[in-house]
This record gives structure tokens, C-alpha cells and sequence, in this order.
């Protein structure tokens, strides 16, 4: 395992749509260690393979309840409103207010490759989001309603810390 460096806004790896993981081989199995092992390092709560400069439609989330990994993920579902501040690692010292829906339904595979179904609501939820709109090349930065804050002059409990 391994820390991986983190590419920041303005990377163009970052705008760019990923691909499918067709098959589980140990290099993909090394990245996916990799990505949780950065995660928590990080001290955050969500990584998506962009982030580490991997073009592949992979991302962990732990929310505080356990490792989550999603290979393929797709939102199958959605209902509901939470509007909150959002932060990213790639994105590092910033939080912005984004409303996203409070109720989520994902369907991926783990990392064995077995089909998955996870339903998140609130901070989960917004992790789901906020991760698998990174395979996409999307930023949560293009949902920002106002300004882009400092992290530590809002409430922290509020922020959606991915970093
Ligand atoms: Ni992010």
C-alpha cells in the first residue's frame, strides 16, 4: 500500500470522463488499497480514482461507518433536498454550499466484482454524490451556490469534508 499524491483543481485529469473496469486484476486491487489508504491519511471521508490521477470509474467512501468501495457505481435513484457545505481534497481549504438530494441509491460493484446496492441518505448520500460525479470529470465546485468559503470560518460540522 501506498499514499498517492492528490492532483488539485486545474489538473485536467480532473474534467475527464473515466472508464469502466472491465476486470479485477491486482494493479486495479493495488489502487484501490491505495485510494483508502490516502483517504484516511488525508483524514477525509471520500477519493475518487481521478484524484489519484486513475482514469477509472473507481471511489471510496467512509463516512465513519466503514470502508465503502464502488467499482462501476451508478445513482439508480434519487429523492429529497439537502442544501450544505461541500469540500474536496482536490479543491484543498475551501468548502462550498451545494444542494444535492438527501436520499441515494447506488448500484456498483465491490471490489470482488459482486453487483452492490447501497442507499445513503444525508452526509452518505452527499458522499455518493460528490464521488461519483468525480468519474464524470465533474467538480462539485461547478454546483457551488455563492462563494467558495475558508475551511474554518464556517461550521465544520456542516462541511462535507471529502479531503
Ligand atoms: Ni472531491
Amino acid at each position: 500500500m501506498a499514499i498517492r499524491n492528490i492532483r488539485e483543481i486545474g489538473d485536467p485529469v480532473l474534467n475527464k470522463k473515466c472508464k469502466e473496469v472491465k476486470e479485477m486484476t491486482e494493479r486495479t486491487r493495488e489502487l484501490i488499497d491505495d485510494m483508502l489508504e490516502t483517504m484516511y491519511e488525508a483524514d477525509g471521508v471520500g477519493l475518487a480514482a481521478p484524484q489519484v490521477g486513475i482514469l477509472k470509474r473507481i471511489c471510496v467512501i467512509d463516512v465513519g461507518e466503514g470502508p465503502i468501495v464502488f467499482v462501476n457505481p451508478k445513482v439508480v435513484e434519487t429523492s429529497g433536498e439537502q442544501t450544505g457545505h461541500e469540500g474536496c481534497l482536490s479543491v484543498p481549504g475551501k468548502s462550498g454550499v451545494v444542494t444535492r438530494p438527501n436520499y441515494v441509491k447506488v448500484a456498483a460493484l465491490d471490489a470482488e466484482m459482486n453487483p452492490v446496492e447501497m442507499e445513503g441518505t444525508e452526509l452518505l448520500a452527499r458522499a455518493m454524490m460528490h464521488e461519483i460525479d468525480h468519474l464524470d470529470g465533474h467538480m462539485y465546485t461547478e454546483l457551488v451556490e455563492g462563494p467558495l468559503y475558508e475551511v474554518g470560518a464556517e461550521d465544520e460540522d456542516e462541511i462535507y469534508d471529502d479531503e
